[in-house]
């Protein structure tokens, strides 16, 4: 038997007893005589004592372990002196009466503490020893009590976890599809899932009603702090189902992972907000709404004729952020860079301030008459001390450069606090979303998406006004989850891939299979997908996804620690029939 009791296990009711440890070492300290070893294991750390006067030859041997030396360690524990009360077994230490050393350990590359001295690039290559960190371990513990508590919640409501393949044909999910070579089938190559997105679907043609799994999915997309190019959803289809049942048993599921997770209700529903009022207020279709500084629109205010760059914008807009009328010349020149900073692309920004006092100043004083200036603090509706920041331009370009900047505001007055949670569903997404580059619509969401019934007439005639029974499950500004009602009838699904720009050849050669099984039978349904690498690191209060999955990519998609991707060998390139020749800049 290697041990008695793990290391985060021992307390004062254990005194006087014999007990064994395993563990490594993540601290030796050396005090008149004493010798201090904190032993680590996953469950915690248990201070050990080593008396030179008692036994001298053992106090030597311990003097020697170096750091993460793993050791097995017999002795008997007693009430420690001086207690320490941020540690779980800090009442007590073991005092050891013999020690064995089962391996020893290269001296680590940085310091296997919470707070430690190595740099991402290095924790990243020697991620192995990254993970022993408690503060890193933790958030794998969270993960695998939320993975556990999604199919608890799930399979009490009668979902069945089914696995689809992951060697599969191009999926049509609107990102870059990662592909396999097949060696038996020269030539050919199949695609990694970016989602089980068909396969859920044909599971309900199939008839199994209620489907989830925890899986998967691969997208060849440029990564941010929440993607990765492989990450996991948790990937739900339900039969006979609409909207709102997919929406009352999506929102359980969050709820009953903040109750059991987090300890954290809510009451009530979650709210729900159009797509069409996210953008309009928030600019945003995942409005972060821990806050307000809603936008407010101000054209119909303006006279023309006054400011020629209020004349010219289609779109002018503006927050008015409480508390902030004393900011600086400084502090607004500060937003104003902000704001013009190539990745928003503004012009620039006009302010207003209402004083303590309610005198009113602002940078367009020379262009309007107090009254006009007036109305637009009214329309604000702004008390005193307030700061209004306006923008103008095209309706949506501005709508997107007022979000950074609401946003950007909010996180400098601490409004973001990412232990308050503000959940709710965004719905009535547009069915398509009109691409200036290619000109021509695609699909918001996928192309099986239902469009809303009542915008049915305007398939023909006024494509971009059509709304689709798709929602989005949005938490702090971040898209948790999506989904849809799906297309159930052959005929519907077809014309949608004719609006979509698909030949009749076209849509067989890609979804032959799902059209098809379409006329088998299938029944209404819908579903949607959660990305539970975003849940996780919103619960551990992480910057970025990859701190909670256990061997994540870095920025440029490499796996640094294993050196993926790496060239294969000519032999295997052969086999698969491939040459490889690369564009001379690289
Ligand atoms: P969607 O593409 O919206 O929908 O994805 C669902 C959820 O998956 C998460 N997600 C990601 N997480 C980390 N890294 C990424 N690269 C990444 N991409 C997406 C997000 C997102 O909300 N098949 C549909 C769902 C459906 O219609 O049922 C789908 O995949 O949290």
């Amino acid at each position: 038997m290697y041990r008695t009791h793990t290391c985060g296990e021992l307390r004062l009711s254990h005194l006087g007893q014999e007990v064994t440890l395993a563990g490594w070492v993540q601290r030796l300290r050396k005090m008149g005589g004493m010798t201090f070893v904190d032993l680590r294991d996953r469950y915690g750390i248990t201070q050990l004592v080593f008396d030179q006067g008692l036994q001298a030859d053992l106090a030597e041997q311990a003097n020697h372990l170096g750091r993460e030396y793993v050791i097995q360690v017999q002795g008997v524990v007693r009430e420690r002196e001086s207690k320490n009360a941020k540690i779980a077994t800090g009442d007590i230490e073991m005092v050891v009466n013999k020690l064995t050393l089962l391996n020893e350990s290269a001296l680590p590359p940085f310091t296997i503490e919470d707070k430690t001295d190595g740099g991402d690039d290095l924790r990243m290559q020697y991620r192995y020893l990254d993970l022993r960190r408690p503060c890193v371990r933790q958030n794998l513990e969270l993960r695998h009590k939320l993975a556990f508590e999604t199919r608890r919640y799930l399979d009490s409501q009668n979902f069945l976890e089914i696995e689809t393949p992951f060697l599969i044909k191009s999926t049509p999910e609107g990102a870059r599809d990662f592909v396999v070579p097949s060696r038996m089938n020269p030539g050919q190559f199949y695609a990694l899932p970016q989602s089980p997105q068909q396969f859920k679907q044909l599971l309900m043609v199939a008839g199994f009603d209620r489907y989830f799994q925890i899986v998967k999915c691969f997208r060849d997309e440029d990564l941010r702090a929440d993607r990765q190019p492989e990450f996991t959803q948790i990937d739900c289809e339900m039969s006979y189902a609409d909207q709102e049942d997919v929406i009352q048993m999506f929102e359980g599921l969050m709820k009953h992972l903040f109750k059991t997770l987090k300890n954290i209700e809510f009451e009530g529903d979650f709210p729900r907000m159009t797509w069409e009022d996210a953008m309009k207020y928030y600019g945003s279709d995942k409005p972060d709404i821990r806050f307000g500084m809603k936008f407010v629109e101000l054209k119909d205010l303006l006279p023309e004729g006054n400011f020629q760059v209020f004349d010219n914008a289609p779109y002018v807009g503006g927050i008015c952020v409480p508390g902030c009328a004393s900011y600086s010349r400084k502090q607004i020149d500060q937003l104003t860079d902000f704001v013009k900073r190539s990745q928003i692309g503004a012009q620039g920004l006009i302010w207003i301030k209402k004083d303590e006092q309610g005198q009113i100043k602002s940078s367009i004083d020379k262009f309007y008459t107090p009254e006009v200036i007036a109305a637009l603090v009214e329309r604000f509706g702004a008390a005193n001390g307030d700061l209004m920041l306006i923008m103008c331009g095209q309706m949506r370009k501005t709508q997107k450069q007022l979000c950074a900047l609401r946003l950007e505001v909010a996180e400098q007055l601490g409004l973001r606090n990412p232990s308050v949670y503000a959940p709710l569903w965004v719905v009535d997404f547009p069915l398509f979303e009109w691409d200036e580059e290619t000109q021509r619509f695609y699909a918001t969401h996928h192309p099986f998406t239902m469009p809303n019934p009542e915008d049915i007439p305007l398939l023909d005639s006024d494509q971009g006004k059509v709304r689709s029974w798709a929602y989005d499950c949005v938490i702090n500004g971040v898209e948790l989850g999506g989904g849809s009602v799906r297309i159930h009838d052959s005929e519907l699904q077809a014309r949608m891939f004719k609006l979509l720009g698909f030949t009749e050849e076209k849509a067989l050669a890609q979804f032959g299979c799902i059209i098809n099984a379409f006329k088998y039978g299938a029944p209404p349904h819908a579903g949607l997908a959660f990305g539970l690498d975003r849940i996780v690191s919103m619960f551990a209060e992480l910057d970025s996804i990859r701190d909670c999955i256990a061997f994540p990519k870095n920025n440029a998609g490499r796996d640094v620690m294993i050196d993926a991707p790496s060239n294969i060998d000519d032999a295997q390139l052969e086999e698969l029939c491939l040459t490889i020749q690369l564009p001379e800049s690289k």
